[in-house]
């Protein structure tokens, strides 16, 4: 809860600054740390150090005993703009004990004079030698959480226990950004709701959330009686994006981390209500964080968005084996902007190539749920906040979504009936 709070605190999210907007007279001033009070006010710059946070961590005992800082847990600590993150690694074994030390620990760092943000993650990772109780589902350099969930499923303190009330989650993603994947996510998610389900899309996209542009909402959410966050309702969707709470072109500047703190407060710190699927709009790439995001959450599937340019096709290759080694199965494939069909005359013209996704779909042995085509209505009406599935409902765009939705839908059946 701890970054709601802030940011509701204060009308506004921490704010972030991009490495590539920094000037360096910013670069100068982030040495100050200008802070807000909870009226909104500025008061004078207090500076926070790490030798603060490391001080404010010795009144914290680890479940053994032993203060914080000689605990042996500790990652580096990053303290931005009195903003303060860190991880806690342990034992996966003892994780469960480990909670209420990061909540303590998180408590103690607010305390400090000038932090506005404390941002604490618990990661747990396995002791070399210990016994290995589910297949091994971690990659190189990512936290192996996961690996130490019980074979009759996940524990509810576990990153990958399932979401109350949801019965599926998706993760609609992309090798890169530009391709239309947000795009796709939100026609897709009304693609479903057309076919009566209850759907919601959570914009997982902290590095360029354009939910709120596409959908036209430019309100915040609300917290319930139980201090979740309350989605925005709009086109009969359950929608929630990070950037309801910070600018759609500032970039962030978090990491590692800080990403799936955010990204976890965003699944499951809001009251989603009932719901039979949520489509998750990812960051685009197969880094890290994007690797960690599809570990931690609990997905049903993953749909892959790709244009036909051979590029795009080899970052689309990156993001089926990420899925893959992470145990998520690829629902399918979309190509994306497959063909230009001219808004005129409907003449179809395959400028990129054509059938590049579908081609490597069957290769690699996914479905290939179907071809966009590149089409200035679904560009006019993404940017005025009124999709294309909403604004043409009878329409061959819509018809293409809706039938790409009955694809995931059907591949999703058994966790929507169970529920
Ligand atoms: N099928 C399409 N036809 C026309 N324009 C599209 C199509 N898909 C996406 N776009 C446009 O391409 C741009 C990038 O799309 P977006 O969904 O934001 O991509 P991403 O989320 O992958 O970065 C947006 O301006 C969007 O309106
Ligand atoms: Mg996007």
């Amino acid at each position: 809860m701890a970054f709601w709070n802030e940011a509701l605190a204060f009308g506004l999210a921490p704010k972030p600054i991009g490495p590539r907007q920094e000037s360096a007279s910013i670069q100068a001033s982030r040495a100050r740390v200008l802070t807000l009070n909870r009226k909104g006010f500025r008061r004078c710059a207090v500076s926070v150090t790490q030798q603060q946070v490391l001080d404010s961590l010795r009144q914290v005992a680890s479940p053994r005993g032993v203060p914080l800082p000689h605990a042996n847990v500790l990652s580096a600590i990053s303290v931005t703009d009195g903003k303060v993150f860190f991880s806690i690694n342990v034992d996966a074994a003892e994780a469960r004990a480990w909670e209420s030390v990061r909540a303590q620990a998180e408590a103690a760092v607010r305390a400090i004079p000038g932090v506005t943000t404390a941002m604490i993650a618990l990661t747990a990772e396995r002791k070399p030698g210990s016994p290995q109780t589910a297949p091994q589902r971690h990659a190189q350099g990512v936290q192996p959480a996961s690996a130490h969930r019980p074979p009759q499923g996940p524990s509810p303190m576990s990153k990958q226990a399932e979401i109350p009330g949801v019965a599926a989650i998706i993760a609609v993603a992309s090798g890169k950004g530009g391709v239309g994947k947000s795009t796709t996510a939100l026609n897709l998610a009304l693609g479903l709701r057309d076919l009566g389900l209850r759907v919601g899309l959570l914009d997982a996209d902290i590095y360029g959330p354009s939910v709120p542009r596409l959908t036209g909402i430019n309100e915040k959410p609300q917290l319930d009686d139980n201090r979740k966050m309350i989605p925005i309702k709009r086109f009969g969707l359950s929608i929630m994006s990070i950037g309801f709470l910070v600018e759609e072109n500032t970039a962030m500047i978090w990491r590692g981390p800080m990403v799936m703190s955010a990204i976890t407060q965003m699944l499951r710190d809001v009251a989603w209500g009932t719901l039979d699927i949520l489509v998750v709009d990812m960051p685009p790439g197969t880094g890290d964080a994007q690797l960690t995001l599809a570990q931690n959450v609990p997905l049903k599937g993953a749909v892959i968005i790709s244009t036909p340019q051979d590029l795009s096709l080899i970052d689309a290759r990156r993001g089926l084996a990420m899925f893959k080694k992470v145990n998520v199965p690829v629902l399918g494939i979309v190509e994306n902007m497959s063909y230009f069909q001219c808004p005129e005359c409907g003449t179809r013209s395959d400028i990129f190539g054509h059938g590049g996704a579908r081609h490597e779909a069957e290769r690699l042995g996914v479905p290939f749920l179907g071809e966009i085509p590149l089409h200035m209505s679904i560009r006019t009406t993404s940017d005025e906040g009124n999709p294309v599935v909403v604004s043409e409902p009878d329409g061959p765009h819509a018809a293409i979504y809706r039938a790409i939705g009955a694809s995931v839908r059907d591949q999703l059946q058994g966790a929507i009936a169970a529920a």
